[in-house]
C-alpha cells in the first residue's frame, strides 16, 4: 500500500519523506489556507521533493472552470493529479482529463456508487473520506471494503485512496481493507512509529549494556589473532582450551603417550 501525506506544509512533507514515508501527497482548500504561501509556490516545491504524485485541488464548481483550472494545475510539475469533487460537473471534467491523459483524484466520496461513477469516468484515484464518515455513525472502512469488491469485480484500475483518516488503526484497517494508498496527515504518520513496549524494550536493553562502548566502534584487528595456538577458535572454544582437550583426551585413552 502506497502512503501519501495528506499536507501543505512542507516541513512535514520533508520530515516523512526522510522516514520513507512519502510515495505522493495531497492537498485541499483547507490545508492550503493552513498555511500563508501560494498554493503555486506549495505544489511546485512538493512536485521537486516527491518523487509521486501531488494531488492539487480545483476551486471551481462549473466544469468549464474546472477545466481551466486543471489544464493549468497539470503544468505546474511533472506528476500532478488534479483532483475533482465528486459532482456532475466534476465528472464532466473528468471524462475530458482522462482522455487528454492527465491524471485525477475525484475527492469527497462517500458512497460505492460515486466510486463506480468516477471508475466509469476514467478517475486515476478516488477518495472515500472514512474520518468522515465514522463521524457522523457510519462505518468508513465499510466504504473502503465496497470500492475495493466492485473494482476488483469488474477490473476497475482505478486506485483506492483512503482519506481523512484521523488515527493509526484507520491506516491499518485501510491496509487489511485492500486501499490502494491511504493518505495520512503528519501527526498521523508520526504516531505510526510508536509502541511503548519498543520504548520500554529499549530502555532495558540500554540500561543492561551500561555504560561499556559500543562494541562495533572497538578496534577488533589485533584480538581476533591474539590468542590463536595455529589456528582459530574451534567450536566457539577458545583454542588453548581446546588444545588442552585434546590433549587429555589423548594421554586417557593411549597410557604410554
Ligand atoms: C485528502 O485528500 C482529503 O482532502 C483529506 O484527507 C480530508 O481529510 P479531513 O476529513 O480530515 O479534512
Amino acid at each position: 500500500m502506497h502512503i501519501y501525506i495528506d499536507s501543505a506544509n512542507i516541513d512535514d512533507v520533508q520530515t516523512a519523506h526522510e522516514l520513507g514515508l512519502v510515495d505522493g501527497v495531497t492537498t485541499n482548500p483547507s490545508l492550503v489556507s493552513t498555511t500563508d504561501r501560494d498554493y503555486h509556490d506549495i505544489v511546485t516545491e512538493l512536485d521537486e521533493l516527491v518523487d509521486g504524485p501531488i494531488s492539487v485541488e480545483v476551486i471551481a464548481t462549473d466544469y468549464e472552470e474546472m477545466l481551466r483550472e486543471a489544464r493549468e494545475y497539470d503544468t505546474w510539475g511533472e506528476n500532478i493529479a488534479v483532483k475533482l469533487p465528486m459532482t456532475r460537473d466534476g465528472m464532466k471534467a473528468l471524462r475530458e482529463l482522462s482522455a487528454e491523459g492527465v491524471q485525477t483524484n475525484i475527492t469527497l466520496i462517500f458512497s460505492a456508487n460515486q466510486a463506480l461513477i468516477a471508475a466509469k469516468n476514467g478517475a486515476t484515484m478516488v477518495s472515500p473520506f472514512i474520518g468522515r464518515l465514522d463521524d457522523i455513525g457510519h462505518d468508513g472502512m465499510d466504504l473502503i471494503k465496497d470500492i475495493r469488491e466492485i473494482y476488483d469485480t469488474y477490473g476497475f484500475e482505478t486506485d483506492v485512496l483512503a482519506a481523512s483518516i484521523r488515527h493509526p488503526k484507520h491506516v491499518k484497517e485501510a491496509a487489511k481493507a485492500g486501499a490502494d494508498i491511504a493518505t495520512i496527515p503528519s501527526n498521523v504518520a508520526d504516531s505510526m512509529f510508536d509502541h511503548p513496549k519498543t520504548d520500554e524494550g529499549l530502555d532495558a536493553f540500554l540500561d543492561d549494556w551500561g555504560d561499556r562502548p559500543s562494541p562495533a566502534l572497538k578496534d577488533w584487528s589485533d584480538e581476533t589473532t591474539a590468542d590463536w595456538t595455529g589456528g582459530p577458535p574451534f567450536f566457539g572454544v577458545d583454542a588453548s582450551i581446546f588444545w588442552a582437550a585434546v590433549l587429555t583426551v589423548n594421554i586417557l585413552t593411549h597410557p604410554r603417550f
